[in-house]
C-alpha cells in the first residue's frame, strides 16, 4: 500500500467540484498537491484558502487541451516539488446538443479537453515516473463512457476513450510499476449538476440512481485516494455511480 505522505500529485480541474474535493483529500493524507486548472480565479482562491492549513499546495494555470502547457505543468511541478508520483487527469467539460447540430469546433473542444488532455497528462507524467521507478495515473471517466446518452455524443465518446486509454497504458507500463486507472462517476452534485441549475430534470436524474440520490464530490475523491494508495490495482475503471450501471 502506498502511503500518500510526502507524495507529489497533480490534480487537473482541481479548482472546483470533484477535483477540488480530491485536492483536499490528498492534502489531508499528507501529499503535496498542484491544483491545475484553467480557471485562474477559482484556482488561486482555492490555493489561498488551503494554504492556511497546508504549506505544500500550489496553483498552476493550464489548459489541458494544449500539449505544451501540460508539458510545462509537469516540468514546473517537478521543479518545485522534486518529483511526480500521481497525476489525476480530471479536467473535463460537456456539451449538450443534438448531434446533427454540433459544430466541428464544439465536438473537437470536448474531445481535446476530455480525451487529448488525458493523453497529454499521462504522457508527461509517465516520463517523470519512468525516472523515479513508478507512479499512479488516474483519470475521470463517466458512466457515459460505457452507455450512450442522447445529445451528449462527444462527451460519451471522449469518456469511452478514457476507459481504453486507461487499459492500454496500464498494460504498457505495468512492468515499470506505473499503475493506470480511471473512475466512472454517476451524476455528482457540482457547479452544473444541481437542483437549481437543472430544475425538473434533476428529479429524473436522481431516479436513475438506485441509491436515490446523486453523488458527492468527496465520494469520487475517496475513490481517487484508493486508486493512488492501492498498489495492486491497475487497468480498471471503477464505478462510483450509486448503482446506475447495475440496471
Ligand atoms: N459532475 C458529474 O455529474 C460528473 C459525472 C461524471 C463525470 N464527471 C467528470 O468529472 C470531472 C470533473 O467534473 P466536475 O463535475 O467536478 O465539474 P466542474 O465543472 O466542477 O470542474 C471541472 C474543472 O475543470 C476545469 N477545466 C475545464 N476545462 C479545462 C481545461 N481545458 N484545462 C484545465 N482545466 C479545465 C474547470 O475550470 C473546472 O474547475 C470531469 O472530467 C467530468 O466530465 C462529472
Amino acid at each position: 500500500m502506498t502511503n500518500l505522505q510526502g507524495k507529489v500529485a497533480i490534480i487537473t480541474g482541481g479548482a472546483s467540484g470533484i477535483g477540488l474535493a480530491t485536492v483536499k483529500a490528498f492534502l489531508e493524507k499528507g501529499a503535496k498537491v498542484v491544483i491545475a486548472d484553467y480557471n485562474e480565479e477559482h484556482g488561486k482562491a482555492a490555493e489561498q484558502e488551503l494554504k492556511q492549513t497546508y504549506s505544500d499546495v500550489l496553483f498552476h494555470k493550464v489548459n489541458v487541451a494544449e500539449e505544451q502547457q501540460v508539458e510545462r505543468l509537469v516540468a514546473e511541478t517537478v521543479k518545485h516539488f522534486g518529483k511526480l508520483d500521481v497525476i489525476f487527469n480530471n479536467a473535463g467539460i460537456g456539451v449538450q446538443k443534438p448531434s446533427h447540430e454540433l459544430t466541428d469546433e464544439e465536438y473537437k473542444r470536448v474531445i481535446s479537453i476530455n480525451q487529448d488532455g488525458v493523453f497529454y497528462g499521462a504522457k508527461y507524467a509517465i516520463r517523470e515516473m519512468l525516472k523515479t521507478g513508478g507512479g499512479s495515473i488516474i483519470s475521470t471517466s463517466s458512466i457515459l463512457g460505457s452507455v450512450g446518452e442522447p445529445t451528449s455524443m462527444p462527451y460519451a465518446a471522449s469518456k469511452g476513450a478514457v476507459n481504453q486509454i486507461t487499459k492500454s497504458l496500464a498494460l504498457e507500463y505495468a512492468d515499470r510499476n506505473i499503475r493506470v486507472n480511471a473512475i466512472a462517476p454517476g451524476f455528482i452534485e457540482s457547479g452544473m449538476v444541481n437542483k437549481e441549475a437543472l430544475g425538473d430534470f434533476y428529479d429524473g436524474l436522481v431516479a436513475k440512481h438506485p441509491l436515490g440520490r446523486l453523488g458527492r464530490p468527496e465520494e469520487i475523491a475517496h475513490a481517487a485516494v484508493f486508486l493512488a494508495e492501492n498498489d495492486f490495482v491497475t487497468g480498471t475503471t471503477i464505478l462510483v455511480d450509486g448503482g446506475y450501471l447495475a440496471q
